[in-house]
Order: structure tokens, then sequence, then C-alpha cells
């Protein structure tokens, strides 16, 4: 099988300025994720991700520390403008055009995810780029600037600048905008968990967050000493990014194909869909990770569930003990096992 474990805090597939840095994980570095690519960005007190779109990926991004502003413009000229912090997760539709900007104290440090895995965050659509490669003539009629002024416009693609920390508060320049319809923010981290006995998980599909339509996202926090019991999802690819604390996952494909890795701070994931796959706590202290699916519609079948399911006899069979062997199976699914 192609590696599933990929460490993206190390990626050399990097871009580093003064207003920030992003690192990136795509198929050009990590085969196996076809269906979703991932970046790491930091951006500094001011630091701006300038105005730009992306032309095949819905982007998806969770903030990890501090505390940052977007803007983005839909299709259908509503506007929505964003303070996110800790666990707030944003989805920006293929296309809108957007933009970051860090609101500090501190540097922002979040994750973006993108519903494609041949996505490459250094191949966006900036505006820099756009208007420095068009004729001068065009930029001023379509800017209504002189020529001594698009003379001075940025040479080249800027990406990320080193601005002023934004005051939150200042108005759109025009007016006359409605806001979205949908909001492209939505609180992960506040949701109620899934409880279980060894820790709890957050899951966001487009049932609650319907603007995040081609994927869902979720939040695992597993307790020292716990275990993500043996599970698969029938409709999508699973792809984690390690935010806290150690784990070993193991992966199991068709014919006798298994592969285990631990995974730390910084770690990706990706588990192909239908593969089973089991998450095992290590260390003393507590595991937290973020979770990608490529489809907006949250499946799992677990284990213990699939067990409970069916009549003894007929396990005792498949597995050649006896019916009281059989009746020690949990009777429903277990999630997170302490
Ligand atoms: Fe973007
Ligand atoms: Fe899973």
């Amino acid at each position: 099988m192609s590696p599933f474990k990929f460490s993206l805090e190390t990626s050399n597939s990097r871009w580093d300025g003064p207003g920030g840095t992003a690192r990136e994980v795509n198929t050009s570095n990590f085969p196996i994720s076809k269906s979703i690519a991932g970046v790491s960005m930091r951006l500094q007190p001011g630091g701006l991700r300038e105005l730009h779109w992306h032309g095949i990926a819905a982007e998806w991004a969770y903030i990890i520390d501090g505390h940052v502003m977007t803007t983005v413009v839909s299709p259908d000229g509503t506007v929505e403008k964003n303070e996110f912090g800790p666990g707030d997760t944003w989805f920006f539709p293929r296309g809108y055009g957007h933009a970051l900007q860090g609101l500090g104290p501190g540097e922002c440090h979040f994750l973006l995810g993108f519903d494609n895995g041949d996505f490459s965050e250094f191949g966006t659509f900036s505006i820099t780029d756009w208007i420095s490669k068009t004729p001068r003539r065009i930029v001023e009629r379509n800017m209504q600037l002189p020529e001594s002024v698009v003379a001075g416009l940025p040479k080249g693609e800027a990406y990320i600048v080193q601005g002023k920390v934004p005051n939150f508060g200042e108005p759109f320049r025009s007016p006359n905008l409605e806001p979205s319809q949908l909001t492209h923010k939505y609180r992960l981290g506040a949701v109620a968990p899934r409880r279980f006995a060894g820790g709890e998980e957050r899951i966001v599909s487009s049932k609650e967050f319907p603007i995040q339509s081609t994927l869902s996202s979720a939040r695992m926090d597993l307790e020292p000493g716990s275990l993500r019991e043996m599970h698969w999802h029938p409709n999508s690819d699973e792809w984690q990014y390690y935010t806290k604390g150690r784990s070993r996952v193991g992966i199991f494909g068709a014919h006798g194909r298994v592969e285990t890795a631990e995974f730390g701070p910084g770690d990706v994931c990706f588990i192909p869909q239908g593969f089973g796959h089991w998450i095992e706590q290590l260390g003393s202290a507590a595991t937290q990770l973020v979770i990608l699916f490529n489809n907006p519609h949250y499946e799992e079948i677990s284990l213990s569930q699939w067990l409970a399911s069916n009549p003894a006899a007929l396990l005792a069979q498949n597995f050649g003990v006896t019916e009281e062997v059989i009746d020690k199976l949990p009777k429903a699914a277990l999630g997170i096992i302490k």
C-alpha cells in the first residue's frame, strides 16, 4: 500500500515570508490522498493572505491557535466578514473570492483542507498575480485608476503581505451589500460532543453546517489509554491531522493488507474509503485530532455494532467458538473505549 502517513509540519513544499508561512500536503508529496489536500498556515498579526480564489477546490479551515479575520464574496453578491478563534471552522465553496488577515495578539495557526487531492495552495488565483499579468490599459479602465498609480501596483503575486492589524469593525467599502444567506463560519469546538467511555467526538456534516456541502468535519479527543474502536466509513475517505498527543493507527484493506503507523502533532493520516481502521491512544497526554471526510453526509459502521447485529449461533460458527464466548461480545457500538 502507498504510505498513509505524512509529516505536514516538516513538508518541504512550503512558502515563508514576513507576514506568514504555509506548508502543504497533496498528491504531489502524498500520493494516497487523492480526495483531500491540506495546508498548515501561520499568519502574524496583520499578516494578510491576499484576495484570491481556488479554481478546483473548496476551502475548509480549523483554527488551532490565535485569531484571524476573513472576508468572502459569493456569486450572488452576498458577503460575509468573520472573526475566528481556536476551535472555529470556515468553509468557502469552490471559486468564492476570499482573504484572510491575522488579528493578533500573537501568531494565528490554522489548518486548511481542500476537497481535491490535486489542489496546490501555491497555484491559487491571486489578485496581484492577475493584475500584474494584465495589460495596463485594461487594468486602468477596470480599476478606474491613472496609469501612474497602476504602474506602482505589485509586479507579481504577493501571496502573503505583512500589513497592519485590522480593525474588525471597519465596514465594507460599499454600503449596499447583503449578508450571505448561509454563514461560512461554524464553531466546531463548541458543538455538544458524542461522549464515550474513553473520550469524545464532535462531528459536523452539512446537516449542521449547510454551506459545508462537499465535506464533513470532526474533532476527536482521546483520553490516555483509550482506543477508538475498529470501524469503517462506507461513503468517504478520512483525512486526519493531529494537534495534540500521540496515537497508533491501523488500517485494513482487502486481501489481508494491513499497515500501522504512529502519529503525533503535525502528522497527517489518510484512510481510503471503506478501509477498516482503529486508533490506539499512546502516552500520558491526551490526544486530539481534526478530521475531514470527503462526503457531506457522515456514515460509519463499527465492529461492536456489527457484532451486536447478528444472531449468536451465526457468530459462533463464523469464529469457531461457543455461544458462551459470543455472549461476552459488546451489544452496542463502543465508540471510544476506555
Ligand atoms: Fe484560500
Ligand atoms: Fe474513522
